[in-house]
């Protein structure tokens, strides 16, 4: 039966990455058979631009209907100053949480022909395979109460909440050792349980999971502030990280630039059946767009993604990363990861590099 995605391209350099992705989703959807189809609709910016807000009724609608969602970026300078509610991250934030994308897949690996392009030595990253899985739908991103108040004496308070109940801790921790039974059978999670009870009850919940259910995997446990410094300090003891929202979105970033460039890394989010959407971890970099400079690989990998998870198609994910590597063995190199020797090309000609490895046509 064929299966339907939604691509959302979003705004700054978001339409040229996903021009790239869509090129390479082509050619493997020819080449493998896969009888994918696909559709476009609006989110963040250009949504607002086209229909008043970030996430409208009918790309709602179009996201139901869709068996998984590749996604480019949002946001711009050009939305930065409308009123909060309606900005192009609130859309984001409503399509993971309206669709229940609760498990986001954050992998940090570096490519070993990139391993000078990171900017710790090579040594300390040289085969580095880290997946961070970060719960996306709850913590302090969503929790209530939030706002900025007005005290009695005039002066302005903001506040939020983060709040974790043991049903959504379970259900992202299940994720990550489950995960982790497919690669280093490692967990760490990261919490801030010496302050924060929030994090004292996923803490005490991960370890009596991980007794009840999966004693093959060793877990272990660190508070974030550690995790950050053990990052830079000796990123290789990781294989998976599973942590909290926020904690998750900063980790992730600083994991993402240990393998050279944050223009490599894709991600996954899943809901509890596997639907997902998929996209960059870098944003929408709105100072480069339009000037086919961006490097659309974490795109291109995102679809990969897509392919291995919503439609367990492994091969066909599998040619699209083996292509990667082979574009990079070329030495062909987008402005992120430049290094001297190299040959440094544009979105497009990375984009059609790709396809090319790819061959089949
Ligand atoms: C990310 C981004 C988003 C987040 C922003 C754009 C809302 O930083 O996907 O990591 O904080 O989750
Ligand atoms: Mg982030």
């Amino acid at each position: 039966m064929s299966k339907n995605i939604l691509i959302l391209a979003g705004d700054g350099i978001g339409p040229e990455i996903i021009a790239a992705a869509e090129q390479v989703l082509q050619r493997v959807n020819t080449k493998f058979g896969l009888e994918l189809t696909w559709q476009h609709g609006l989110l963040g910016g250009a949504a607002i631009d086209a229909h008043g807000e970030p996430y409208p009724a009918v790309t709602a609608s179009q996201a139901a209907n869709a068996d998984a969602i590749l996604l480019g970026a949002v946001g711009g300078p050009k939305w930065d100053s409308i009123e909060r509610s309606i900005r192009p991250e609130r859309g984001l934030l409503k399509i993971r949480s309206e669709l229940n994308l609760f498990a986001n897949l954050r992998p940090a690996l570096l490519y070993p022909q990139l391993a000078d392009a990171s900017s710790l030595k090579p040594e300390v990253v040289a085969g580095l395979d880290i997946l961070i899985v970060r719960e996306l739908t709850g913590g302090i991103y969503f929790g209530q109460p939030r706002g900025i108040r007005e005290l009695e004496n005039g002066e302005k308070q903001g506040y939020n909440t983060d709040v974790y109940s043991e049903s959504e801790i379970k259900r992202i921790a299940k994720v990550a050792f489950e995960l982790a039974g497919l690669r280093g059978s490692k967990v760490c999670s990261v919490d801030k349980a010496n302050v924060l009870e929030v994090t004292e009850l996923w803490k005490q919940t991960v370890t009596a999971m991980q007794q009840a259910e999966y004693p093959n995997i060793e877990l272990s446990h660190m508070y974030v502030d550690n995790a950050a410094m053990q990052l830079v300090r000796a990123p290789k003891q990781f294989d998976v990280i599973v942590t909290g929202n926020l904690f998750g979105d900063i980790l992730s970033d600083e994991a993402a630039m240990l393998t050279g460039s944050i223009g490599m890394l894709p991600s996954a989010s899943l809901d509890e059946n596997g639907k997902g959407m998929y996209e960059p971890c870098h944003g929408s970099a709105p100072d480069i767009a339009g000037q086919d400079v961006a490097n659309p690989l974490a795109t291109i990998l995102s679809v990969a993604m897509m392919l291995r998870y919503s439609f367990r198609e492994e091969a066909a994910a599998k040619a699209i990363e083996d292509a990667v590597g082979q574009v990079l063995d070329q030495g062909l190199r987008t402005a992120d990861i430049m290094s001297e020797g190299m040959q440094r090309v544009g979105t497009v000609a990375m984009g059609a590099a790709v396809v090319a490895a790819l061959g089949g046509e």
